[in-house]
């Protein structure tokens, strides 16, 4: 038997079709800021991606590219100028910065209505409390493609693989309030393998080729695979042994084609929810 592959493209589409006549529906589109600092190609890429679906969703989107050697004091001067900018309603910093800038300090000066991320500590402090003004794309995203396929987290045991503040701890928390029994594994958990066979869903976040075999999964279980890696033959890859898992799991993401997709659409989604906020201020 083979899993049900877990369409993560055809339903961004759909969502961002929806979004597109509720940005008409505004009384002018809503504008995402982007910042690029430096040229790592992977980066690049994931901006070019997000013009894409911009332009998809009737969103302007306002690159700001700046040279690798911009000083902290650069970037923190355009998010200043970014947050009293009355046209814009979202603010992205791709991560990762170069390793001369304080991410963290960037990440806290973006003003916490236009943190489309949901990265701001005020955002995820709110997250924490249930009381969500935006929600982390990555977990928003998984937590959609689930629902479109009929599942409900609700009492099933989530095993997470990664614990990163993008992916790992903010979905854990969303998979909780979805009432999941959920646990979190890292780098240094003991035997991987036992945690992951106890999950009904599955998710891997680590960034690891060839991490989850089909011996680590439980048959019927629901499998999501979160990461963009790279394989030998310099193929897009995700952290799961797709072809023999898709034996035993009963759903399972594809990559690409799966989570990616559903990420930039509830970017598109926070953006929208930006520019409605403004609105009826
Ligand atoms: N780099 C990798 N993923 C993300 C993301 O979701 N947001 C930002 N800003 N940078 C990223």
């Amino acid at each position: 038997m083979s899993a049900v592959v877990m369409d993560g493209k055809a339903l961004a589409a759909e969502i961002k079709q929806a979004l597109r006549k509720r940005c008409a529906a505004l009384s002018r589109p809503p504008r995402l800021a982007v910042v690029l600092v430096g040229d790592d190609p992977a980066s690049a890429v994931y901006v070019r991606n997000k013009e894409q679906d911009c332009a998809q969703c009737g969103i302007s989107c306002a690159d700001h590219r700046l040279p690798s050697g911009t000083s902290q004091a650069e970037l923190l001067a355009l998010i200043d100028t970014l947050n009293r900018d009355e046209a814009v309603d979202g603010i992205l910093v791709q991560m990762p910065l170069p390793a001369h800038l304080d991410a963290g300090q960037v990440l806290r000066a973006i003003a916490p209505a236009k943190d489309v991320d949901a990265f701001h500590p005020e955002n995820v402090g709110l997250l924490h409390l249930g009381q969500p003004r935006y929600l982390p794309c990555t977990p928003a995203g998984i937590l959609a493609l689930l629902k479109k396929y009929g599942i409900d987290p609700a009492g099933k045991h989530c095993v997470v693989v990664g614990r990163s503040n993008i992916v790992g701890k903010p979905l854990a928390l969303l998979l909780l309030q979805a009432d999941a029994t959920v646990t979190v594994c890292h780098s240094k958990t003991p035997d991987l393998a036992d945690q992951c066979r106890r999950a009904d869903i599955l998710v891997s976040a680590a960034g690891q080729v060839g991490l989850i075999t089909a011996d680590m999964v439980r048959p019927h279980a629901v499998v999501i695979d979160v990461a963009m890696n790279r394989g030998a033959d310099g193929r897009l890859c995700g952290d799961v042994d797709f072809g023999a898992v898709a034996q035993r799991a009963d759903y399972i993401t594809p990559v690409p084609g799966g989570v990616g997709p559903m990420t930039r659409a509830m970017l598109m989604e926070n953006t929208y929810q930006a520019a409605l906020g403004r609105e009826s201020r």
